[in-house]
């Protein structure tokens, strides 16, 4: 691959997309702008707070022991379990306070370009609908509940908030080689579904795990997954299962090395190695992995999502 002219470092303005870029279309709402933001969040109804009170209080019956130190205290700082779907403003304000994070509505899933933006400029944008009844236990598109009770606690954290900053920052040089895909593994294993190691065992960070009852469970204590310690250029080169539990997570020692392994890696020369597709399959173990715990896959092997294939 030719070396593509450097990426622009104005993280303040909009990127602009070359249309050679693989990029997932999206249509945009007429009542939003190029940057995607509602102009309110949501006025919520009454049984809106109740799904919320009940979607918190089922996480809260399976997390404690299972997610990682500062999303507990995340939570606590934030008042997330005080009743009712929290007010983005508060939380900005209270956010902003310790880390210079906001938050901000959108109306649905955004536009990779426009996500980066908001994320180098440490606003993390959050769906303004909460689900319904009907699809309280699963919902592909992300609601206010995994956004703020899975993403919103982490951004507490100062290495983690700087993280997510340096996330959105790497967008530019993932456009720029058109490796968005890439880029996208490792927000998917590490922002959505990582594991990180505290007092010697794995304990959930990735909002995908911990707003969802069942891969609480099942991403820490089933035979099923497997468990590696993450290798950044490794994650970047693995397939990912969007709509079931997945077959493997990956596991940071902390924070501190999240951020190292990912802001010291130099993306320029990774890019120029990797192809447009996966090379590893989402179950595969390689020869390299240093691995806590290899899976069976019997939940996969069994048919995984809408079979009777038990996830724990
Ligand atoms: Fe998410």
């Amino acid at each position: 691959m030719a070396t593509p002219p450097a990426a622009s470092t104005d993280f303040a303005s909009l990127p602009e997309v070359d249309t050679a870029v693989f990029t997932a279309p999206l249509k945009r709402p007429a009542h939003v702008g190029e940057d995607w933001l509602e102009p309110a969040q949501t006025q919520y109804t009454a049984e809106d707070d109740r799904i919320w009170d009940d979607l918190f209080d089922r996480q809260m019956s399976v997390l404690p022991g299972r997610v990682c130190t500062p999303f507990l205290e995340g939570l606590d700082r934030l008042s997330l379990g005080n009743g009712g779907v929290p007010s983005f403003e508060r939380l900005s304000r209270e956010l902003g306070a310790l880390t210079g994070w906001s938050v901000v509505p959108v109306p649905m899933l955004i536009p990779d370009h426009v996500f980066f933006w908001h994320l180098a400029n440490r606003r993390f944008p959050a769906g303004n609908f909460i689900r319904t009844r009907e699809t309280f236990d699963y919902i592909q598109e992300p609601d206010v509940f995994h956004d703020v009770f899975g993403h919103v606690p982490m951004l507490t954290d100062p290495v983690f908030a700087d993280y997510m900053q340096e996330y959105g920052r790497a967008g530019w040089k993932a456009m720029r080689y058109n490796r968005l895909k890439a880029l996208g593994a490792l927000y998917w294993y590490t922002v959505e579904f990582g594991l990180m190691m505290e007092n010697g065992e794995p304990r959930i960070y990735g909002a995908g795990i911990s707003s969802g009852p069942t891969e609480a469970i099942f991403a820490l204590e089933a035979e099923s997954p497997n468990r590696i310690m993450l290798n950044v250029d490794r994650v970047m080169r693995t397939d990912y299962v969007i709509d079931d539990l997945q077959p493997t997570y990956f596991v940071i020692e902390s924070f501190e090395d999240l951020y190292h392994q990912t802001v010291e890696r130099d993306f320029d020369r990774l890019y120029r190695s990797l192809g447009p597709s996966f090379t590893y399959a989402n179950s595969a173990v390689i020869d390299v992995d240093d691995v806590l715990h290899r899976g069976t896959q019997e939940y996969f092997l069994r048919g995984g999502r809408g079979s009777s294939a038990k996830p724990v």
